[in-house]
């Protein structure tokens, strides 16, 4: 089986308005990959043929919460889940358990991420579809966590309930090679695939 491959676009500027359409359309000719976008470029869910995540969506009801991000809406927008508490944007842990149960309820599947492996195992007791082990002082860089910090991910492995994914300076097949022999299940990308000249290529090149 192919590895997932999950694009976060952030607010790289190659990946956000009407880049964000050309990139879409790259990523969806690899039927293993998820893209996570802004919130505002969530009509993509309806355009393109591989699943849309929302990058966050907030514990906010119906009513009135000028300038949040309502589940529900993200849901009715298309989108098939939701990325939470990327190290971009943290959520308390009483928050995080009220969103994970929220989303189930509305069938939107969550990538929840962590920082250690203990708290990869702690954050897999809420049932999350996936955990993210990603170590924050590599996101954005050139050396991978497959590399530099094998033991995290074989570490978050043990102890999550849940299926791992893994991220922070991923670029090349062999990082995912390595995440998928420690027993990961794919990997969370932004800057190698938004940022490539050829995004196409390195999405290749990660499918393995
Ligand atoms: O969400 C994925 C991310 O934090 C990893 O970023 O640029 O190191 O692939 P990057």
């Amino acid at each position: 089986m192919k590895p997932l491959v999950v694009v976060n676009f952030k607010t790289y500027k190659e990946a956000t308005g009407a880049n964000a359409l050309k990139l879409a359309k790259i990523c969806s000719r690899f039927r293993n990959s998820i893209i996570c976008v802004q919130a505002a470029d969530l009509y993509l869910a309806k355009k393109i043929k591989i699943p849309v995540f929302a990058q966050h969506v907030d514990l906010v009801d119906y009513g009135q919460f000028t300038g949040f991000i309502l589940p529900e809406d993200v849901e009715a927008e298309g989108a098939k889940g939701t990325l939470l508490n990327h190290s971009e944007h943290r959520l308390k842990f009483d928050v995080l358990k009220k969103l994970v149960q929220r989303c189930k309820k509305i069938r939107l599947k969550t990538i929840v991420c962590a920082k250690t492996a203990e708290e990869a195992g702690r954050l897999s007791r809420l049932k999350p579809d996936f955990i993210a082990i990603e170590p924050p002082e590599l996101i954005g860089g050139k050396i991978s966590v497959s590399t530099a910090r094998p033991s995290l991910i074989s570490d978050a492995v043990k102890k999550s309930k849940v299926p791992v994914l893994c991220g922070a300076g991923v670029h090349t097949g062999e990082d995912v090679k390595i995440a998928l022999k420690l027993g990961a299940k794919g990997v969370l990308v932004a800057s190698g695939v938004v940022k490539a000249k050829n995004p196409a290529r390195v999405l290749r090149e990660l499918s393995l």
